[in-house]
């Protein structure tokens, strides 16, 4: 069941990025390359079930769900540059850069991220006023005081020892705050109530901690050729992740506590909450 529901989410994400007019330029085929195959999804999966969770339409939500997969793919792809990561496969391929150069990479990573914005400052099916306020919060979560912020402090801490609320700092603002706009913009676009967007964002808020932990545990004990991105990276990089802090079993611990913390917020909605708590499980034993 959960994976019928998944897959159909996932179709429809792959079917909408695959249908959209790529130029076969190298600007085009760069952007394509990272884009394309062997990315979860989650942030658009994420995004249409909180819309279905609250009772609304997936197609009118479907391009700004979108939106935001290109914005993480540019993400990943300026985080594995050389200057920051220096990591050479992603998704089960050689990196960006490692394909297309430095420049490219750079500049593929800056083309999605404005793409995205295009794309959510287009005309939808809803309110104006929605759109705007949906549009301005993605624009907060994604900048300085959102994840270009977590980089930036992630890589101000390499190689220095940092402890569990910095980690924890560093992790809400570089991986929670996408995941929890991701989260917030379906719910809010499908019209959900103060109640029902609170609840998913206290979901999305646990998920989004449980999501870097679970990163930073298959940094570790992860398969390469299944997670499709090199083994042992942070330690490489000097990073203090939530294993190399409070070790494996009790990072595996936390993991789950958060969980179980994210399941516990979608009890106001019932049945309508099965598939967004069965999400959490599977990111918690995700291998990929
Ligand atoms: C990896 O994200 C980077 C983090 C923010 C932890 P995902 O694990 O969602 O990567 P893809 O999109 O499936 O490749
Ligand atoms: C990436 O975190 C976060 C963003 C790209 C914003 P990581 O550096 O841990 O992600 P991976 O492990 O390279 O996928
Ligand atoms: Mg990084
Ligand atoms: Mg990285
Ligand atoms: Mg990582």
């Amino acid at each position: 069941m959960f994976k019928k529901m998944y897959d159909r989410y996932f179709e429809i994400i792959e079917g909408f990025i695959m249908d959209l007019p790529w130029s076969e330029d190298t600007m085009g085929k760069s952007m394509r390359y990272s884009l394309v195959s062997g990315g979860k999804r989650i942030r658009p999966v994420l995004a249409l079930a909180a819309a279905e969770c609250v009772g609304g339409n997936i197609a009118d939500v479907l391009p700004a769900a979108a939106a935001l997969e290109f914005i993480h793919t540019y993400s990943l792809i300026h985080d594995d540059l050389p200057s920051m990561d220096n990591d050479d496969y992603r998704r089960g391929k050689l990196t960006n850069h490692k394909v297309f150069g430095e420049g490219f990479a750079v500049l593929a990573g800056d083309g999605l991220l404005t793409y995205a914005f295009e794309m959510l400052s287009s005309k939808m099916n809803f309110p104006a006023e929605l759109q705007l306020t949906v549009l301005n919060e993605v624009a907060v979560a994604v900048g300085k005081v959102g994840m270009v912020g977590g980089q930036v402090l992630d890589l101000e801490g390499e190689g220095k020892e940092l402890t569990l609320p910095e980690i924890e700092n560093i992790n809400k603002n570089k991986t929670g705050a996408l995941l929890i706009v991701s989260t917030r913009l379906g719910a809010i676009l499908a019209g959900g109530n103060e109640a029902q967007v609170d609840a998913l964002t206290r979901y999305a808020r646990a998920v989004g901690l449980a999501f870097q932990i679970k990163d930073d545990i298959l940094d570790i004990e992860g398969n390469s050729e299944i997670l499709g991105k090199t083994i042992g990276s942070d330690h490489k990089q000097g990073k203090t992740t939530y294993p190399a802090l409070m070790g494996l079993e009790e990072a595996k611990e936390y993991l789950h506590t958060q969980t179980m913390k994210a399941k516990e917020a979608l009890e106001i909605f019932g049945e309508r909450g099965l598939f967004l708590t069965q999400l959490a499980d599977y990111m918690e034993n995700r291998q990929h």
